[in-house]
């Protein structure tokens, strides 16, 4: 075999190359035979360089370059040319030279692929997944591990710089209680006994904090048994780290600056520090939603107040019994939308169990709806103003439980905001949601659950409501919101441990279940915990807003399906009966 150590990657070569010679190696990406001469585009991680086989100048390689298939893997060599008039590409960074070839070694041959190696294809993401190593090889994923590498080393420079330290903590451990289902794994040594793979390390960086550590980081995998979406993956990476004697301030401080580095670094966009910052009260009372898109208006206004006593029952019902009225105007809706549209609306809203979505048409010459008479001018006068809507809007409502006008309206403005093309697809809002509830109730269950988790500080303020009102208690939590995409979430920890106890009993978890589940971290908690605080954001949800891309799949090498499939190891897979007998574990199919 010739030698094979390139010269050049194939998207290094300029003009200002020509005379020299190369030797590139690379995959085919397509042959052309004009009559003699055959042109051969040849791609590596870099880009493509054009070259040619040319029996004038090579016979022998001419020769060979007739078997060569779609993503065959050549070496070549041969003087770098200046491409003729006419014959130059400007859409190629090295679309002025090609290589004229006097060797060439096939190093290997290639199967016909079940589709094209280039960006713009249209295949199910089934095939794309089976044949994960022909995907990757196109450019566009190619910049994708580019750019997540270059975020992690981002992210690794700046924790290093700011005095954090990258700590391992185990894959194989107890359950932690982080509110989704945890993904086991049975013990051999330990018949009947199970690993849970972390949720998140958020334990072991606690008590990382109570062994001195001081600044903590780590970029850990992540599982989560729950049902994936286009953002959520069973196994994830986060960027994580907790910091002693810090405060909310200090960790939004930090985190700023590692997203302004990760931003500048991997995608080089440029965002201004510090964030915006809003409360939860405020972020649902405007937006129904604590991960608002803050990038077009729209916003919810409660108009409870106006209708408590208008003839329109459906209204005024609700508003008198502790519900809420809320709407939202959609600029220039009134001609936009048909009966039929806003029944499509309708139907959408009922997803999230609203009732129905009652509308006005804000017209020229007045209101139009068919609920319009059961107001007086007086009132729907002060309803549009309230909702800053303008002649040519169409006014749109719910009415029900807070939770109910929320998810229904929160839900309805991100669809017409992307219907209308109301989002500016070039901007990054960065928002920090503050000053969460501690508690949500879980109508289900009967009983309190944590907003965040476990761990998370109520403000001082709130521990008196801990025995009292626990429902009005707040927390130190906070979370970085983007473009309406959660991306972190962290809190100021409970670092003593009669508040730990108070919370774990507010939550109703029985004392032998404290005992075994964090019975060693409620004693861990009694040595001298230092106060502290952390967060952690997601790093798959961090490159794909970077990238603009839509679904979390994208910007990970190897993801799972919807079914938690690797469609190309096929896992999860049998196991043989040994194995299952070494574990003590029966399939009950
Ligand atoms: P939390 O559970 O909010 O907090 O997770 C933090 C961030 O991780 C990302 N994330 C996910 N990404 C992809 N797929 C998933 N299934 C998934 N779940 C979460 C999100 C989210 O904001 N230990 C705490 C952090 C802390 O308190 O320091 C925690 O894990 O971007
Ligand atoms: P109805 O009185 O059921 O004919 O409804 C009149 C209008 O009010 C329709 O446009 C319904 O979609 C709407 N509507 C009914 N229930 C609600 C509700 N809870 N919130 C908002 N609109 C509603």
């Amino acid at each position: 075999m010739q030698e094979m150590r390139r010269s050049h990657y194939c998207g290094e070569l300029r003009l200002a190359d020509a005379g020299k010679t190369a030797r590139l190696t690379g995959w085919v990406m397509r042959r052309r035979d004009h009559g003699g001469v055959i042109f051969v585009d040849l791609r590596d991680r870099t880009g493509i360089t054009q070259v040619v086989f040319d029996p004038m100048i090579d016979q022998v390689a001419h020769e060979r370059a007739n078997q060569i298939r779609n993503e065959f893997v050549l070496c070549v060599s041969g003087k770098i040319r200046g491409r003729g008039e006419g014959a130059t590409n400007p859409n190629l960074p090295t679309g002025e030279i090609e290589i004229a070839v006097d060797q060439l070694e096939i190093l290997n041959t290639a199967q016909t692929p079940p589709f094209l190696i280039e960006d713009d294809i249209n295949v199910a993401e089934e095939v794309r997944l089976k044949h994960r190593y022909l995907d990757l090889r196109r450019p566009k994923m190619q910049k994708i591990l580019i750019t997540r590498h270059k975020a992690m080393l981002a992210c690794r420079n700046y924790m290093s710089e700011r005095g954090f330290i990258e700590v391992e903590t185990p894959i194989l451990m107890n359950s932690t209680p982080e509110g989704a289902r945890d993904v086991l794994v049975p013990s051999r040594l330990n018949h009947g006994k199970f690993y849970a793979l972390p949720q998140s390390p958020q334990q072991f960086k606690q008590i990382l904090m109570m062994s001195g550590i001081d600044r903590y980081f780590q970029i850990p995998k992540c599982f989560r048994d729950e049902d994936t979406r286009a953002d959520r993956q069973l196994e994830f990476t986060q960027i994580d780290y907790e910091m002693s004697f810090a405060t909310q301030d200090d960790v939004i401080e930090v985190t700023e600056g590692l997203m302004k580095r990760i931003f500048k670094e991997a995608a080089d966009i440029p965002i201004g520090v510090p964030f915006k910052r809003m409360s939860y009260a405020e972020a649902m009372s405007r937006f129904g939603s604590d991960k608002p898109d803050t990038r077009f208006d729209m916003e919810l206004y409660d108009l409870s107040d106006l209708v408590v006593d208008c003839d329109f029952k459906v209204f005024s019902n609700v508003a008198s019994s502790g519900g809420q009225v809320k709407g939202i105007a959609v600029p220039d809706g009134a001609n936009q939308f048909s009966r039929r549209d806003i029944d499509e609306l309708t139907n959408l809203v009922a997803v999230y169990q609203a009732k129905g979505l009652a509308w006005i048409k804000v017209m020229e010459n007045g209101f139009d709806s068919g609920i319009v008479k059961f107001f007086t001018g007086e009132t729907l006068n002060a309803m549009a103003e309230r909702m800053r809507a303008k002649q040519g809007d169409l006014m749109l409502f719910v009415a029900d439980n807070p939770k109910i006008v929320a998810d229904s309206l929160s839900n309805l403005r991100l669809h017409l905001g992307r219907k209308l093309s109301l989002i500016d697809q070039n901007r990054y809002d960065f928002l920090w949601i503050v000053d969460f509830p501690l508690f949500e109730w879980n109508e289900d269950e009967d009983r309190y659950e944590p907003a965040h988790h476990l761990f998370t500080a109520p403000t001082d303020d709130s521990i008196q409501l801990l025995d009292t009102d626990p429902g009005n208690a707040r927390s130190q939590h906070y979370d970085l919101v983007i473009n309406g995409n959660e991306v972190a979430s962290g809190s100021v920890r409970i670092h003593r441990w009669e508040i730990q106890q108070k919370i774990l009993n507010n939550l109703n978890i029985s004392p032998e279940e404290v005992e075994s589940r964090f019975g060693y971290f409620i004693e861990a908690l009694q040595y001298g915990t230092p106060p502290h605080a952390g967060i952690a954001p997601g790093l798959d949800r961090l490159v794909m807003l970077m990238l603009g891309e839509e679904n979390i799949r994208e910007v990970i090498a190897f993801p799972k399906t919807q079914r938690g499939a690797c469609l190309m190891t096929g896992a999860p897979s049998d196991v043989t009966d040994f194995q299952l007998e070494e574990l003590s574990i029966k399939i009950d199919a």
